[in-house]
């Protein structure tokens, strides 16, 4: 720890709110200290580790990939597990999806759906939306919409945003479905129609679990087919289980052009896709957009694994029932003045804070955070002004330590409301 804090980049989230503690092990939903000290992970570090810390599928394909001493070919060379992994990918995606783009980050597979999309139609200009979070590459920033992590950089300007359901419209007001659909068919009768794509996550998850209706994103993928856009979803943080299917726009009948995953779908390792049609992702010349890491035997292994734990069924449908734990034990904070809304969206809940006048409250999700900790259990701040305390359990979590953890937190918010903390 302190060789990390003497020599790791301020940038870096580690030391953001002090000195973290240190795992050295991790099983299950449970994270351990040097001196066993046992942590429950309700954050899987941002919606990776779905399948928890050391899952036997995981130790086990680490095992075959270390018996071919092989861990790395470039990308001039395929290996046995990239092409294990398109396989799978394959079998679990719709049927106008067959082509796809590893990469290395989420961050990267945003960045290669806009190119993607770019190269395929000749045009330049993005959609994105408020609230919407792509990633701090110079590229995904660009599509993200929080402007005070934008600001001090260079980012594009070709992007219009386009206001999301739920977002800040401004100080405390909300838009609403209505409203955002009306922009957007304003937009495309005033305008020409010089967009190429539009980037959409289906429920926004680093903006605080803000989830619109089916009927939005029925409509508004209606008006970007009308309008020939591309549509691309982002399903880095949604996808491989977390909403109760592989991908969130599965749970909205949607049918995209492009997508986005990463995170969960190695549920550990660095790795992320775009997944397609071939008419788009096989249009582009080979070389035109690579990088050295890409379908690295090792990350591909892990994500094999994760995928065939998935297929098995039992854990996706856990995440409806993790949905339904949160949504039953969580009810009871609606009725506390200080939280204006909690919210779920399949294994993942974010409780939001606001002071009388209804503007954001994050220092008392930074109190929660640390009464949480104390008592051995993981949660985070986050949301567009971080007043949104985040519950991202794994999706292999035992219900009853989930219910108990629940239990904690709803103590914990009660005593800061008896104190009169706020
Ligand atoms: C929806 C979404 N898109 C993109 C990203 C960026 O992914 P990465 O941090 O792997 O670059 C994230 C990360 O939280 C995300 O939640």
């Amino acid at each position: 720890m302190r060789i990390t804090k003497k020599y790791e980049s301020s940038a870096v989230n580690t030391f953001k709110n002090g000195n973290p503690i240190e795992f050295f092990t991790g099983k299950g939903e449970f994270l351990y200290t040097k001196n066993k000290k046992k942590y429950l992970d309700l954050v899987c570090g941002s919606a990776v580790t779905n399948l928890g810390h050391s899952h036997i599928s995981h130790l086990k394909i680490v095992k075959k990939v270390l018996k071919t001493g092989i861990f790395h070919t470039g990308t001039r060379l395929t290996n046995e597990f990239r092409e294990r992994l398109y396989t799978k990918l394959n079998s679990i995606t719709p049927s106008n999806i067959n082509s796809f783009h590893l990469c290395n980050s989420g961050s990267e597979a945003v960045e290669t759906s806009i190119k993607a999309a770019q190269y395929f139609t000749g045009k330049k200009n993005i959609i994105s939306f408020s609230g919407g979070y792509h990633g701090r590459t110079a590229g995904s920033l660009s599509l993200t919409h929080n402007k005070k992590i934008k600001e001090p950089f260079n980012t594009f300007r070709n992007i219009s945003f386009f206001p999301y359901p739920g977002t800040f419209k401004n100080k405390n007001k909300k838009y609403s479905e209505e409203e955002c659909l009306n922009f957007a068919s304003k937009y495309f009768k005033s305008k020409k129609k010089s967009a190429c794509a539009a980037i959409i996550e289906c429920g926004q998850a680093v903006s605080g679990i803000i989830l619109p209706s089916q009927n939005f994103f029925l409509e508004i993928f209606k008006i970007f087919k009308k309008n020939n856009i591309i549509i691309i979803v982002d399903e880095i943080w949604n996808g491989f289980g977390r909403t109760g299917n592989y991908f969130s726009f599965q749970n909205f009948n949607l049918k995209p052009d492009l997508i986005c995953a990463g995170k969960a779908m190695s549920s550990s390792l660095p790795l992320s896709v775009v997944l397609g049609p071939s008419k788009i992702l096989k249009k582009w010349p080979p070389g035109i957009h690579t990088s050295t890491f890409q379908g690295n035997p090792l990350s591909c292994a892990m994500a094999c694994a994760t995928i065939d734990e998935l297929s098995k069924g039992k854990l996706i449908k856990r995440a409806n029932k993790i949905n339904n734990i949160l949504r039953d034990k969580l009810s009871i904070l609606n009725d506390i003045h200080f939280i204006s809304e909690v919210r779920t969206h399949g294994a993942g809940a974010g409780i939001e804070f606001v002071y009388p006048d209804g503007s954001a409250n994050s220092s008392i999700v930074k109190l929660i955070e640390r009464k949480m900790l104390k008592r051995n259990i993981i949660v985070y701040a986050g949301g567009e002004r971080n007043n949104v305390l985040m519950l991202i359990p794994p999706l292999i979590i035992k219900f009853n330590n989930l219910k108990n953890s629940l239990k904690v937190l709803i103590k914990e918010i009660y005593l800061l409301e008896k104190e009169n903390k706020i």
